[in-house]
């Protein structure tokens, strides 16, 4: 196998764990690490714990080097990210999904010219029931998000309608709408909204809540699709990663699982 340069814009709770993932298991397929950070001082330390890795002078250089892109930072680097990765021929693994929503062209252009864009289940389950599920025809797609305050605090949404969420005592649904407003409202905290929308009925169909209460200790998502293969459930508790309460551990696990994927001729699931 041809090794692979590896770029990884973004080195927060899931760019440190992936690079981490890429030295320790996918070694053998990695030429170089290449780690991009607007704060200078994570991409030294990271690259300090490699005996691969340089750090990149900012995201054109990194997609220059780059064979395969990892996005780790913010939905707002994606919709440019991605189209310089379509221009420049490379692959691209995307974690801040929302920032895909509104640009799906882009995803028709790299099927066109062959490039893979990798786009991960994040901390939901059941994305492969949906794809198959979709092909049959579905009517209706919701999920119900639950977390902590500390998960969702900081969103413009709640900003916007002056939810407090520290001073919740109980359960208290804070956002019901659509995925597209829901990735408005919380840009950092619902990714998983927009990949349902877009393995499913798109982000205007897909009905979201977000529930807030202090009892909670994890993230949970549970997802219920309506189409003419039935009816699927799917529900996720979700550990929060020990560096930032907002991700869940099992995104940055589901995207070591796509990364291995990509290196792998045998494919598991749909
Ligand atoms: N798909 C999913 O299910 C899912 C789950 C969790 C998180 N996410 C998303 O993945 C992204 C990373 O999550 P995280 O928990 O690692 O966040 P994090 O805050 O721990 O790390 C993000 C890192 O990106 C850096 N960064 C931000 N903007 C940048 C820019 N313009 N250029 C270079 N670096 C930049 C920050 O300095 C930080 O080090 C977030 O956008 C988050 O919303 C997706």
């Amino acid at each position: 196998m041809t090794q692979k340069t590896i770029g990884i814009i973004g080195c927060g709770a899931i760019g440190a764990a992936l690079a981490e993932y890429l030295e320790r298991e996918l070694k053998s397929c990695v030429a170089k690490i290449v780690l991009c950070d607007s704060d200078h001082g994570k991409t030294e330390i990271l690259a300090g714990k490699f005996t691969d890795a340089v750090v990149a002078g900012g995201i054109a250089e990194t997609v220059d080097t780059a064979d395969l892109i990892i996005e780790a930072a913010s939905a707002r680097v994606v919709p440019d990210l991605l189209q310089q990765a379509v221009d420049k021929g490379k692959d691209i693994l995307v974690m801040s999904i929302g920032g895909v929503l509104g640009n799906e062209g882009l995803l028709e252009k790299a099927r066109e010219k062959g490039i893979k864009v990798m786009l991960p289940s994040g901390a939901i389950a059941g994305v492969d029931a949906v794809k198959a599920a979709n092909i049959g025809g579905i009517e209706s797609v919701t999920l119900t998000t639950r977390k902590a305050p500390g998960a969702v605090k900081g969103a413009p949404y709640l900003f916007e309608k002056n939810i407090d969420v520290e001073a919740l005592t109980g359960e208290t649904v804070v956002f019901e709408g659509n995925a597209l407003d829901a990735i408005k409202g919380f840009p950092k905290n619902i990714n998983v909204s927009a990949l349902l929308s877009i393995a499913g009925i798109g982000a205007e169909k897909t009905k979201v809540r977000i529930v807030v209460s202090p009892d909670y200790t994890r993230n949970i998502h549970e997802i219920e699709v309506k189409g003419k293969a039935g009816i699927i459930t799917a529900r996720t508790e979700n550990v929060p990663s020990p560096s930032n309460p907002k991700t869940s551990y099992l995104a940055a696990l589901a995207a070591m699982a796509a990364l291995r994927g990509y290196f792998d001729s045998v494919r598991v699931g749909t």
